[in-house]
């Protein structure tokens, strides 16, 4: 199954070569703009990109062609940021979690029952002053984020144990994002770090090389993880939010008219994505619950909060320059507080 995805991806690689070297094709007067995601063309970041598309498609389609390639069809999330680093590719979608590796400022975002509620973090992610120093953070990496979408709220999930504390994730091997803060964030509630990137995680699962993962609910339905694991556990770690990021000389060749149809763009494909969001998670629950039958499990939160907050304290003192940022979360916190209990 991954031989075969990966003959594909090389096959997509082939062609993404043949057309950049070569201009190969009939629409070879247009530049082509390769955008590449790692979920299937149900999910609601295929929907908002396949919105980007038609919209630039439409506006400026004498010029330009887009393509999106879902389902890691151009590499992982890792390898997609640096095809968009070095401009092989224009755009991908890496999650929050894996850009810390390329700038620290990321790690933010990636920090345990950071936000208060869904509307605090909402508002912090549009909030452009808060997050345009950040996503601006990489501009001499050669890439920069031109929107954030929503990945929903992050729990544990496992194959056959309920995770009711964070003493249950004892001894339980986790898979996690290839991130530091996350590795972290698992030593301290207890269970092994797993680090993998999420093509790998199905096989992983069902070959018993990992006891769980953590994820949104989609990733139950949408990647079949839901087949194999028979327990979701609403400890609502993260909200860890998806970037779209763009290679920066791309970017910067742009008319001022085309970068105002691209940003128009950028709205259309956040403003799609997160309508699609609401409704697919719901979806996505019904389903696991009903036809793959998992159990949803709701434990107290406190102790796993308590077990994470160290975090806070060392992520800040090893990289100062995110208090602002942090204090400036924590009046959303305030304004917008949890809904639970
Ligand atoms: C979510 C997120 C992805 C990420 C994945 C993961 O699905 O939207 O961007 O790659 O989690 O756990 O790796």
């Amino acid at each position: 199954m991954r031989h075969k995805r990966k003959v594909v991806a090389l096959s997509a690689l082939a062609s993404v070569a043949c057309l950049m070297l070569s201009g190969c094709g009939s629409e070879n007067e247009k530049r082509i703009i390769r955008i590449g995601h790692n979920q299937s063309t149900n999910h609601p970041t295929h929907k908002g990109l396949t919105a980007f598309k038609d919209y630039i498609n439409e506006q400026l389609g004498d010029k330009y062609v887009v393509e999106v390639y879902p389902s890691e069809l151009l590499g992982s999330q890792t390898e997609m940021v640096q095809l968009t680093q070095t401009g092989a590719i224009d755009y991908c979608v890496a999650s929050n979690a894996i850009l810390e590796t390329f700038s620290k400022n990321y790690e933010i975002f990636n920090l345990p029952y950071l936000f208060a509620s869904t509307e605090a973090y909402h508002h912090v992610m549009d909030d452009e002053a808060l997050t345009d120093p950040i996503f601006t953070s990489t501009e001499k990496a050669g890439f920069e984020a031109v929107t954030w979408l929503d990945a929903g709220t992050r729990n544990f999930y496992t194959v056959d144990k309920p995770i009711e504390s964070p003493a249950d994730l004892k001894g339980l091997k986790i898979r996690v994002q290839q991130s530091p803060t996350n590795i972290e964030m698992m030593k301290l509630l207890g269970g092994s770090a797993t680090p993998m990137g999420f093509g790998e995680v199905y096989t992983a699962l069902q070959s018993n090389i990992i006891d769980g993962a953590e994820n949104n609910e989609m990733a139950l339905t949408d990647n079949g993880h839901g087949d194999v694991c028979k327990y979701y556990s609403y400890d609502m770690h993260q909200m860890v939010p998806d970037i779209v990021i763009g290679n920066v000389a791309f970017m910067e060749g742009l008319t001022e008219e085309e970068e105002a149809i691209f940003e128009e763009g950028y709205d259309i494909l956040s403003a799609v994505q997160r309508k699609e969001w609401i409704t697919s998670v719901e979806a996505a629950k019904e389903k696991a619950a009903n036809e793959q039958n998992v159990q949803f499990i709701y434990p107290d939160q406190a102790p796993f909060v308590e077990a994470c907050s160290p975090l806070h304290e060392s992520v800040l003192k090893n990289n100062p320059a995110l208090q602002s940022t942090y204090d400036a979360i924590q009046e959303y916190n305030a304004q917008y507080p949890s809904v639970a209990e």
